[in-house]
């Protein structure tokens, strides 16, 4: 693996999770891997698990993590080529993406969507821009579109979850379902979960939203698109609850209603569903109390998860360097 930006980076994602998984029962038996390799892990966008999650990783691989909040304490990047920089930003991406990659040996980048230009967002210019001109790997923290850590680490819960709970062969039926939300989010979970899952192929997988709320069909297509959450649920193994704004109308928020918040009630239908978010969560907005607090909720263990996803992929690029 040489960068690590979506699925398409990945060989076999059975593969990853089943390492993933074995990181978590021996944390070190890669101590010696990164020794001696430092990776910088920068921040234009707020985060806890991820920037956690990644240096635990990392020092776990013995390797070194040096965080720099590129939004809080770095110069203001400028991405456009060609740019005539009168503005506000004050530093090109082609002079300090390589000044950055002669002091890590991998550069791991989150950067959030402007959720005003979709044609922007979803060229991913950040992040390509880092991986032209870096010259080191480069392992996306979360990008304008996706966020593959998380993915990687919904998939290892998932698989962990059937260990411990055999479903008597057949596939999960795994939903990925619409929250409601206070402001406008991007899509890049929603766009990463459904891209992972298909590409798994290991489960039964259906999306329920609100019309309006239909995301970019180079990630859900094979998915079920079913408008009713109710009709959704029946039957579900698992069940995903995030928020996204619309893709079509483009980063606008459709719908508040607030029957799309998932509660014990509307998992009645459900096959005692396992519930999973990536957090941060709007409690009694996107998701209830009762369901966040209850048994049937996998989203403590997911954000442990993030540690061996992280361990996973970043060994993976580490054996590829060598
Ligand atoms: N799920 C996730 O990426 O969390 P953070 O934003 O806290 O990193």
């Amino acid at each position: 693996m040489k960068h690590f930006i979506s699925v398409s980076d990945v060989g076999n994602v059975s593969a990853l999770v089943a390492k993933a998984l074995q990181y978590k029962l021996s944390p070190y038996a890669d101590l010696h891997l990164g020794r001696g390799k430092r990776i910088g892990l920068l921040f234009l966008n707020p985060s806890l698990r991820t920037r956690l999650s990644s240096q635990v990783a990392a020092s776990n691989l013995g390797m070194e993590a040096i965080v720099f909040n590129v939004d809080k304490e770095g110069w203001a990047l400028e991405f456009q080529e060609g740019a005539v920089m009168n503005g506000t930003t004050v530093e090109h991406i082609k002079d300090a993406a390589p000044v950055l990659g002669q002091y890590f040996d991998v550069l791991a980048i989150r950067t959030f969507p402007s959720l005003k230009n979709r044609e922007e967002d979803y060229s991913e210019l950040f992040i390509k821009q880092f991986i032209r001109f870096a010259g080191v790997p480069v392992v996306s923290l979360e990008s304008a579109t996706l966020h593959p850590l998380q993915s990687l680490t919904d998939l290892v819960t998932i698989q962990e979850s059937l260990v411990e709970h055999p479903l008597q062969g057949k596939k999960p039926k795994v939903v990925l379902t619409w929250a409601p939300h206070i402001k406008p989010l991007p899509q890049c979970v929603a766009n990463s979960f459904a891209e992972w899952v298909n590409a798994w192929g290991g489960a039964e997988f259906v999306i329920t939203h609100p019309k309006g709320y239909e995301l970019d069909e180079k990630f859900t297509k094979g998915a079920t698109i079913e408008y009713d959450q109710q009709k959704a649920l029946a039957e579900a193994d698992f069940v995903y609850v995030k928020n996204w704004s619309s893709y079509q109308q483009y980063g606008q928020v459709l719908c508040s209603d607030k029957n799309w918040m998932l509660t014990n009630q509307s998992l009645q239908s459900t096959n005692i569903a396992k519930v999973m978010h990536c957090l941060p969560v709007r409690r009694n907005i996107e998701l209830s109390d009762e369901i966040l607090d209850g048994e049937n909720s996998l989203v403590t263990r997911q954000a442990g998860n993030r540690v061996w996803a992280a361990q996973a992929v970043l060994a993976e690029i580490l054996n590829a360097c060598k």
